[in-house]
């Protein structure tokens, strides 16, 4: 190739003109591609769009259904606390660092309520930690804590307790290992971990 041949193209045989036509190509194809994308989403999304104001939901909790008008951005745990006064799950998630703590039962799984929003649980079975006690009818996962002494804080209680619920109910007839790992999701290391086991596996046992 000549010399002027070669400032033209480059060493790499490739020139400016080339390059903006190939820039000019997949600007082209990009913007096919999210002419697409837009389209199907817009073929997906027949649902109507919701908010930004108030909506209305209706949420199931502990056997009750309850109507609600929140933006659809709330999370579950700003509605129960909020609006249901349901305290029991506890807000202490920063985006990082959640520890459980605001652990709730949906439709028999362990959830962390500030990871869901209220308008996407409607029509499911939502239990909190207020539902394990009903008058004299005491959750033999509360009477258990108290017996092994396996209250850790007032703010790390309940979601170890609704863990331990939720878990028990998936796999009753656990062993040591299992109740461990099946608990990791609450991660507070105050301790009471042996009482918190302790509990669960004299449910297993039957002789809580
Ligand atoms: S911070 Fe609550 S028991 Fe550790």
């Amino acid at each position: 190739m000549q010399e002027h041949e070669q400032q033209r193209h480059g060493p790499g045989g490739f020139n400016r003109r080339d390059f903006l036509k190939g820039s000019s190509a997949a600007v082209a194809a990009t913007a096919i591609v999210t002419a697409e994308q837009e389209a199907l989403a817009q073929k997906k999304g027949s649902a109507p769009v919701q908010g930004p104001g108030k909506v209305d939901v209706t949420l199931t909790v502990n056997g009750k259904q309850h109507k609600l008008s929140v933006e659809p951005r709330t999370t579950l745990l700003d509605a129960l606390r909020d609006q249901l006064n349901l305290t029991g799950c506890k807000d202490d998630f920063d985006t990082t660092s959640c520890s459980g703590s605001d652990t709730i039962i949906i439709d028999g799984k362990a959830v962390y309520a500030s990871t869901r929003l209220a308008i996407e649980v409607q029509g499911q079975q939502i239990q909190t930690v207020e539902s394990l006690r009903n008058g004299n009818n005491i959750d033999e996962v509360l009477s258990g804590f108290v017996k092994h002494d396996a209250m850790q804080c007032g703010f790390c209680t309940p979601g170890f307790v609704m863990a331990t619920r939720a878990f028990l109910n998936q796999k009753p007839k656990a062993t040591l290992k299992e109740i461990q790992d099946g608990l990791g999701g609450n991660i507070c290391r105050c301790g009471t971990y042996k009482g918190i086991t302790a509990c669960a596996l004299e449910i297993v046992k039957g002789g809580a």
